[in-house]
């Protein structure tokens, strides 16, 4: 089944029966090397999951949870290898929304989610959102409203002393380095053009192409004109005459307004008929972080290519 959480809609089943959370991997066509994270009801919960679990990572989760972060820690041996793929160490979180905590305290185990999308797709962010995804593969979608953050969780690898971020997401970078007293890496960014070493993900249909904000007018104009059904995100500053595009959409000017509106107006200028999409990277802090990471993985190479 589909819950709503407060970053995206997960994709459910019972974490301690392979069977159910082998037909997560099937529906949403992920490979096994990205296993879904188990949502736990209560930092309490967190020893009947993973073990040698360090100070620093007892007080991330005191300190965000619930909330949108997900640590990865050490599995206990009991836990299903398949839920883990093959891992030694299962990813954490407890999700703040009150429809998700409801049903992980009536259900009282832990329920393992991936994001309730195809593998490489837009996260969904409200119940149509899955069932335009997932359509019959999925049994019910638990409609929570629409999700309050807007990006997933920030996935932080915890098991040492020194944690890191291995995607950044709803808790930023700089709340957790206050709480933890030191700097944190993060995954290796680039500038505007993206490496060809990251294979598309969190992508609409339509390619995406990343310029300068001075640059998003002329680029998506220029392409109309090629012959391209061009979306534009218009950064939120643009004062400029009319843009001679298919779609344009001006970009939220709060960050968190643009987290929680980012998949949907990607969904939306798909819908619209785009082939291309045109937009300039936020200046990279805060949320915006992890606005940037979606957007450079929505515009790497498709599998195709
Ligand atoms: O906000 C979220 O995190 C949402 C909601 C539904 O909770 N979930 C989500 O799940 O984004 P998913 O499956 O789309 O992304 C989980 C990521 C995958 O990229 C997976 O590779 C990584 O977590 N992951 C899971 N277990 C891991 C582990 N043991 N070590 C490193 N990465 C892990
Ligand atoms: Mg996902």
């Amino acid at each position: 089944m589909a819950l709503p959480s407060e970053t995206v809609y997960g994709l459910g089943a019972n974490a301690e029966e392979p069977a159910a959370v082998s037909r997560i991997f099937e529906v949403t066509g992920r490979p096994p090397s990205h296993p879904p994270i188990v949502h736990i009801g209560g930092t309490e919960h967190l020893d009947d999951w993973v073990q040698d679990v360090p100070g620093t990572a007892r007080l991330l989760a005191e300190h965000f949870w619930p909330g949108p972060l997900t640590l990865v820690l050490r599995r206990v041996l009991a836990f299903p290898l398949e839920a883990t793929g093959g891992l030694e160490t299962v990813a954490v979180r407890v999700p703040d929304h009150r429809v998700a905590l409801a049903l992980l305290s009536a259900f009282g185990g832990g329920v393992t989610a991936s994001s309730a999308n195809r593998f490489g797709s837009l996260s969904p962010t409200t119940a149509d959102h899955v069932r335009a995804e997932l359509g019959d593969g999925v049994d019910f979608v638990l409609d929570g409203g629409s999700c309050e953050v807007g990006v997933e969780s920030t996935i932080v690898a915890a098991t040492g002393d020194t944690p890191t971020i291995l995607r950044p997401g709803g808790v930023t970078r700089e709340d957790l380095e206050t709480v933890l007293g030191c700097p944190l890496a993060v995954p290796s960014t680039s500038r505007v053009r993206v490496p060809g070493r990251h294979p598309s993900h969190y992508a609409p249909h339509a390619r995406v192409v990343l310029v300068e904000p001075e640059k998003v007018v002329a680029e998506a104009e220029r392409a109309q004109e090629r012959g391209h059904q061009v979306g534009v995100f218009l950064p939120p500053s643009f004062t400029g005459a009319p843009v001679k595009a298919h779609a344009v959409v001006t970009v939220p000017g709060s960050v968190a307004a643009y987290a929680r509106g980012l998949y949907g107006l990607l969904r939306e200028l798909d819908l619209r008929g785009c082939d291309l999409i045109v937009a300039s990277l936020p200046v990279e802090e805060g949320l915006a972080l992890a606005i940037a990471n979606r957007l450079r993985r929505a515009a790497g190479p498709r599998p195709c290519e």
